[in-house]
């Protein structure tokens, strides 16, 4: 069984204040954590000022990005081996935004993912590609050959610990998400291709998440897809009414149900 995850990625906003208000507003109303896991990806510099905040409590603050170095003459870059020393255990990395706007490339992205596992920080790793190829085609090919050469090197004794992502493009910022077909049918067809690399053992386990326009109305369908394990939430988790409504998605699907 896959625990779902489900992780608001909060992008360049919210500055230190309103990021410890928002946990006053959320920590009462955190799912069991046996039952799924919850995480925050606020910028770099709210990192440390939530970590102290959280650390008994079972909620993961994670970085939106790292460096494939871990110290040196790197200018505003963020260390992984650094957020290891607070504390942090997952970290993003190939957000389609690096990708697009940063125009990280699947080398140098290949280069963060093992540098973090090396420093023992879990890489979210996000792969994107445009939902019409994967509709029409019933493939992505731009997703596969992302994980071709991201996972250059990874070996299968680290992969598990690797979280992947789902994002078709024109779903991300755009308040369309894909429709629950495609959404799943990207997951799925990641989790074949990982099988194709990694083997059966490890597809099975690895969580998949997917992101694009998840809101409260939609997490509870997106959810229930077999292949999706967890959802990337930008835009609608700034919010914190929001962002409780989503976490607790098992619950208000129970409620609808019965
Ligand atoms: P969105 O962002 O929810 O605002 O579409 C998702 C993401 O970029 O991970």
């Amino acid at each position: 069984m896959r625990k779902p995850f489900i992780i608001a990625n909060w992008k360049m906003n919210k500055n230190v204040d309103e990021a410890l208000n928002f946990l006053d507003d959320i920590l009462g109303a955190l799912p069991d954590s046996e039952k799924e896991d919850v995480g925050i990806a606020p910028q770099a510099f709210a990192i440390y000022p939530m970590m102290q905040l959280t650390r008994t409590i079972p909620l993961q603050i994670i970085g939106q990005n790292a460096a494939a170095k871990c110290n040196g003459a790197y200018t505003g870059e963020i260390s992984v081996r650094d957020l290891a020393a607070m504390g942090v255990n997952y970290v993003m990395l190939g957000h389609a935004e690096r990708r697009s706007i940063f125009k990280e490339s699947n080398q140098i992205i290949n280069q963060k993912i093992l540098t973090a596992l090396r420093e023992g920080v879990s890489p979210i790793v996000c792969t994107n590609g445009d939902q019409k190829t994967v509709t029409k085609l019933g493939h992505c090919y731009d997703v596969f050959s992302q994980l071709d050469h991201v996972l250059s090197g990874v070996p299968v004794e680290q992969v598990h610990k690797i979280i992947f992502s789902f994002e078709p493009t024109a779903a991300i910022g755009t308040g369309n998400h894909a429709d629950l077909e495609t959404a799943e049918h990207g997951c799925l067809l990641l989790r074949q291709e990982i099988q194709r690399i990694y083997g059966p053992k490890i597809a099975e386990q690895i969580r998949i998440l997917y992101g694009g326009s998840v809101n409260p109305k939609n997490v509870g369908l997106i959810m229930a897809a077999p292949d999706i394990d967890g959802v990337l939430i930008g835009r609608a988790s700034l919010n914190a009414q929001n962002f409780v409504q989503m976490i607790n998605y098992q619950q208000t699907t129970l409620a609808r149900v019965m």
